[in-house]
């Protein structure tokens, strides 16, 4: 099964920096020894994923996950270990020769890796068609007419999908993919009769990736006007709206590089930004922001700045999102165009340079923005809607953690309405406490995501045993020698006793202490975890004699204490049925066995 050997995955395993790889993934801060990020594996407001660059080896605090490089690529991208393997080869130049191993995986490639390659392929003829045939031309003018420059064009390889009614799945057919299988990629529709058609006809295509920049899915859109505006490919296995952030794949990079993103609506827009240099840009397909989306902005970087349509609907939107998104954690800012504009309508009328001042460069704060909000449709000369919109204000103020931040806009209200400071502030922790009587309820405490993902676990002493054991024996191969003579195998957990076995033979081959190796050579996902945790305990460097006979006796006096457990037991069964002798005799080996203890 595994072609690669033993040598050249070392090799890699060795070369790699696990914090470049998690990097990509993670926004990481270092922390004394140790670097820390949100776990991308859970979702999670303060970070308890830590990486060590000594170690080579990650763990997060909260779920549990952990493991070297290799495990890491696993669990994000749903590698094999093969696959893993060869994806971390590509970030080190080192080549791997056996290359069988990825021709093999092509003949036995997935359904999925076939859709993608389908959506490739046609993403290509697409693109040709549009930009180097006569059929192309009108869909071009329209582009062109939009301010789409040929460099975009290809950046984004817009393409164009010909009024035939089986162009594309015919092209497709020839190369050896199924019609079933177009049809279970989105590409082809099925009629009554069983014929299988186009779905996108006579539309400008425009592709949609994944995060990693394989195409899953079009959005067609229509030339000029008409109904509907854009058709996207059907939600497929390889295709689920509620993931997909539209530009990610080219926006990543330059998001952790600038620190926020800028999160629109629509996939136009995207482009637009792009094409006036903001490659920080990602959006929605048109849908209602997600959790699992705002797991992915958050797992890159804590400031975001919304930039919505200025229409109701997208003011609505952008209120919705910000609430969100705040409650992940991040840090908003919202950026506010005139009325009636969308961020491309805005640079095609103004200009890049008054998008990036006047609309990028003028976003306000969450705060600012829901002022603006609340007074929408309202006239503040009015005594009903004022005391609405104050209403609405101090609702707000009493969500701010910050003292100051509350002053703040507190301040701000006197002075605009001319109301007393201390009257305003009295209400407004009114309304505090009415808002935390409302939190404490018991439908809200029942809120699953408001629980702890694990609770502090306290374990009996026997299995801390254990843990600080192995814990000093994958630091110190002399302790696990003398661990080896006294205990062997007898831990009492079963993993723990995996664990000791993996290590004796790792220590047997002359290995020194490193857990990065370990790991490569453990297959058990719960094991990796278990020994990542346990290399991320602070312990004191040393451990003493004294230390060590004390833990070895309590994971041995542990199966004993049991025993006496049960013979305690049965000695109470013997005095309820009055049998007094045969209760004295279980007293007395009862003795004897704590005696052992000792
Ligand atoms: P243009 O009108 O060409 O400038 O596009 P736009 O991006 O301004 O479109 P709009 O603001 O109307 O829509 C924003 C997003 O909603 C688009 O990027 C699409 O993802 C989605 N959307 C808009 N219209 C349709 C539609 O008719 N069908 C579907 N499925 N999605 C749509
Ligand atoms: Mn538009």
């Amino acid at each position: 099964m595994n072609r690669i050997s033993e040598d050249i995955i070392e090799k890699i395993r060795g070369t790699i920096d696990i914090v470049d790889v998690v990097s990509e993934y993670v926004q990481l801060k270092k922390q004394g020894r140790n670097y820390f990020g949100l776990c991308p594996f859970h979702g999670e407001k303060s970070p308890s994923f830590s990486v060590s660059p000594e170690k080579q080896i990650y763990h997060c605090f909260g779920c549990g996950a952990g493991g070297n490089v290799f495990s890491f690529l696993m669990e994000i991208e749903g590698f094999s270990f093969l696959e893993a393997v060869q994806s971390a080869a590509k970030r080190t130049n080192i080549d791997i020769p056996e290359i069988e191993t990825i021709t093999e995986k092509t003949q036995t490639s997935t359904i999925a890796e076939k859709m993608v390659e389908a959506h490739e392929l046609l993403k290509k003829f697409y693109h040709h068609l549009l930009v180097n045939t006569k059929e192309g031309s009108k869909p071009l003018q329209y582009l062109n007419n939009r301010g789409f420059t040929k460099e975009t064009i290809e950046n984004f390889t817009i393409g164009y999908a010909p009024s035939s009614k089986d162009f594309a799945i015919k092209f497709l057919h020839k190369r050896g993919f199924s019609y079933e299988l177009l049809e279970q990629a989105g590409i082809a529709i099925k009629s009554q009769e069983g014929t299988f058609y186009d779905r996108f006809r006579n539309r400008i295509m425009f592709p949609i990736w994944d995060l990693q920049g394989n195409v899953i899915a079009f959005s067609g859109r229509i030339i000029e006007d008409g109904e509907p505006k854009y058709l996207n490919s059907p939600e497929t296995t390889i295709f689920q709206k509620s993931k997909v952030l539209y530009g990610f794949h080219l926006a990543r990079s330059h998001i952790r590089k600038k620190q926020h993103a800028i999160l629109l609506e629509g996939f136009l827009d995207t482009i637009a930004l792009h094409r006036a240099g903001i490659s920080n840009a990602i959006a929605t397909m048109g849908t209602a922001l997600t959790d699992e989306q705002i797991r992915i902005i958050r797992r890159n970087v804590d400031q975001v700045i919304i930039c919505y349509d200025s229409d109701k609907a997208g003011v609505e939107a952008a209120f919705r999102a910000s609430e969100m998104l705040k409650d992940a954690g991040c840090e908003i800012k919202i950026a506010i165009m005139p009325d009636g504009y969308d961020p491309d309508d805005y640079i095609s009328k103004f200009g890049e340079t008054k998008f990036r001042t006047d609309v990028i460069g003028a976003s306000v704060t969450l705060m600012g923005f829901k002022m603006q909000y609340y007074r929408r449709g309202k006239d503040l000369k009015d005594e009903s809607d004022k005391i609405s919109y104050i209403d609405n204000i101090l609702r707000e103020v009493s969500k701010l953690d910050k003292p100051v931040e509350r002053d703040h806009y507190l301040r701000q209200l006197s002075e605009e309405f001319e109301i007393s400071l201390d009257a305003l502030k009295s209400q407004q922790f009114q309304v505090y406490k009415q808002n935390k009587k409302r939190d404490n309820s018991p439908v809200s405490r029942n809120n699953i995501a408001n629980r702890p993902i694990l609770q502090k676990r306290m374990l009996p002493a026997f299995h801390n045993a254990e843990r600080l054991l192995l814990a000093h024996m994958l630091r110190d191969a002399e302790v696990a020698s003398k661990v080896q003579n006294t205990l062997n195998g007898l831990f009492n957990i079963e993993e723990h006793s995996a664990i000791a076995a993996y290590l004796y033979a790792f220590y047997e081959e002359g290995n020194p202490p490193n857990v990065n190796a370990l790991l490569s050579r453990i297959q058990e996902q719960n094991l990796q975890r278990m020994i990542s945790e346990l290399s991320m305990l602070t312990l004191n460097e040393e451990i003493s004699e004294l230390e060590l006979s004390d833990y070895i006796k309590q994971v041995l006096n542990y199966p004993k204490m049991l025993k006496i457990k049960e013979k305690e037991s049965e000695r109470r069964d013997a005095e309820r049925r009055n049998e007094y002798v045969m209760a004295a005799q279980i007293e007395m080996e009862i003795i004897k066995m704590r005696k052992e203890l000792k």
